[in-house]
C-alpha cells in the first residue's frame, strides 16, 4: 500500500501476511506491551523461533506473571528459560528509567531487537503524573526514551551484516494527522502545545497525531546512524486489526456493535496477522532496505506526505531538538547516548 488510498487499504487488509524464516538463534527480543493484542501474537511468534531470550514486557507483576504462563503455554518445546517477562509502565518517565536501570544491571549481554509496541488510545483527555497528555507520553515520549537508553545495548550487539532491530509500532492513522498541524511552524514549541488540553484535536487526532511522530522520530534518530548501518530502525503499521486498543469506546454497548461493525466493514485483520508486519521488520533479513523507513503489510511504503514535504522535514527535525531536550532533563543519559552515538546531521 502507497498512500492511504480506499481501494488499497482494503485489498491489503485481505492479504494473507508472510512470516519471516530468518533464524533467532543466539538472539535476545524486547518486545513492549506483550500481555495482549499484537504484542502477545508477535511474541509468540518470535519465541517459536527458539530465540536465546524474549523479554515481554507487560504493565505490571500480575499481568507478566499470566503473559509468561501463556507464552509457555503457547510455545511448547521452547526452553523456559528462554521467555522472561519484565514490567514496564510507559505511562511514567521514573518507570521508564527503572526498566533501563534493570536491564544495565540484570539483562544479557546481548539486546539484538527492541519492538516498541506498547500504545495507547485514550478518547477523553488525560493527563499523566509526569504533566504530559497521556497518548503523547505513552505512544511517543516514553518510547523516545526507552529507545534511546537501549540504543547502546542495540549497537553494541551488532554488526553491519547482521545489524540490531529497534521497531516502532506506529499507524496508518499518521496519514490524517496533518490538518492538526496546521500552522505548527509558528508554535513556541511543538511537544508542549500538542499537550495541552486546549490543543485543537480531541481522542483519535490525538492519537493519529502521537503515531505520526514515532514516523518522524525513526527517520530522525535512523539518519544519524552511519550507512550502512548496525541498527536498522523502522516505524510499521500492522493495519486495522482485532485487539483491546478501542476498550475504553467499547466499555459502551453501543459503541461496542458500532465498532465491530465498522471492524467488520473495513476487513480488520487478526492481531495474529496485524503482528507479522512487526515480526517481519525485526527479523527479515533485507534489514539495510528497511532503515529509516514506514512500513505496512510486510513492505516498505510512503509515509504521509505532510512528512515528506520541506515543511515535515523541517517539522521532523524540529522535534527531534526538542525530544532530546525534554529526555534530557528526564534522564542525564539521554544527552550522553546522543553525543557519543549520533551526531548531528
Ligand atoms: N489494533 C489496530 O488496529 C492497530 C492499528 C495500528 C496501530 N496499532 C498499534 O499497535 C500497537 C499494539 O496495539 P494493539 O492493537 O495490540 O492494542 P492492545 O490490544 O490494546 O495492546 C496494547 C498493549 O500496549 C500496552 N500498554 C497500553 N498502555 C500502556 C502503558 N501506559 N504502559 C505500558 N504498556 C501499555 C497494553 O497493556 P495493557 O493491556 O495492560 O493496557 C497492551 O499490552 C499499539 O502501538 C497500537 O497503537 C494498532
Amino acid at each position: 500500500m502507497g498512500k492511504l488510498g480506499i481501494w488499497d487499504f482494503f485489498s491489503e487488509q485481505g492479504r494473507d501476511l508472510p512470516l519471516p524464516r530468518e533464524s533467532v538463534n543466539g538472539k535476545t527480543v524486547v518486545i513492549a506491551g506483550a500481555n495482549v493484542g499484537l504484542g502477545l501474537e508477535a511474541s509468540a511468534h518470535v519465541a517459536n523461533k527458539k530465540p536465546s531470550l524474549v523479554i515481554a514486557t507487560c504493565r505490571d507483576a500480575v499481568k507478566c506473571e499470566r503473559t509468561l504462563k501463556l507464552l509457555r503455554e503457547r510455545c511448547a518445546g521452547t526452553q523456559p528459560a528462554s521467555l522472561d517477562s519484565w514490567p514496564l509502565e510507559l505511562s511514567s518517565f521514573d518507570n521508564v528509567r527503572s526498566f533501563a536501570d534493570r536491564f544495565d544491571a540484570e539483562g544479557p549481554e546481548r539486546l539484538n531487537v527492541f519492538v516498541a509496541n506498547a500504545g495507547t488510545f485514550k478518547p477523553v483527555y488525560t493527563r499523566t503524573q509526569d504533566d504530559w497528555e497521556i497518548m503523547l507520553q505513552v505512544n511517543y515520549l516514553s518510547i523516545a526514551l526507552l529507545s534511546i537508553l537501549l540504543l547502546p545495548h542495540l549497537l553494541h550487539s551488532a554488526t553491519c551484516e547482521d545489524p540490531s532491530r529497534l521497531v516502532l509500532v506506529s499507524s496508518l492513522g499518521h496519514y490524517l494527522a496533518e490538518p492538526v498541524l496546521t500552522g505548527s511552524q509558528n508554535w513556541d514549541h511543538v511537544l508542549g502545545t500538542i499537550s495541552a488540553e486546549n490543543f485543537g484535536a480531541y481522542g483519535m487526532s490525538r492519537y493519529n497525531l502521537s503515531k505520526m511522530l514515532q514516523v518522524a522520530f525513526v527517520r530522525e534518530l535512523a539518519a544519524r546512524l552511519p550507512s550502512p548501518t548496525p541498527l536498522v530502525i523502522t516505524a510499521v503499521d500492522p493495519g486495522l486489526c482485532h485487539s483491546y486498543l478501542q476498550r475504553e469506546l467499547e466499555k459502551y454497548c453501543l459503541l461496542r456493535i458500532v465498532l465491530a461493525f465498522v471492524k467488520w466493514l473495513l476487513r480488520a485483520r487478526t492481531s495474529e496477522m496485524g503482528s507479522r508486519t512487526l515480526v517481519y521488520a525485526a527479523l527479515a533479513t533485507n534489514a539495510q532496505n528497511l532503515h529509516g523507513k514506514y512500513m505496512s503489510s510486510c513492505e516498505v511504503v510512503e509515509e504521509c506526505d505532510f512528512l515528506l514535504s520541506a515543511e515535515g522535514k523541517a517539522f521532523s527535525e524540529r522535534l527531534w531538538w526538542e525530544t532530546i531536550e525534554v529526555l534530557s532533563k528526564v534522564d542525564d543519559r539521554v544527552s550522553q547516548i546522543v553525543s557519543t552515538y549520533l551526531p548531528a546531521r
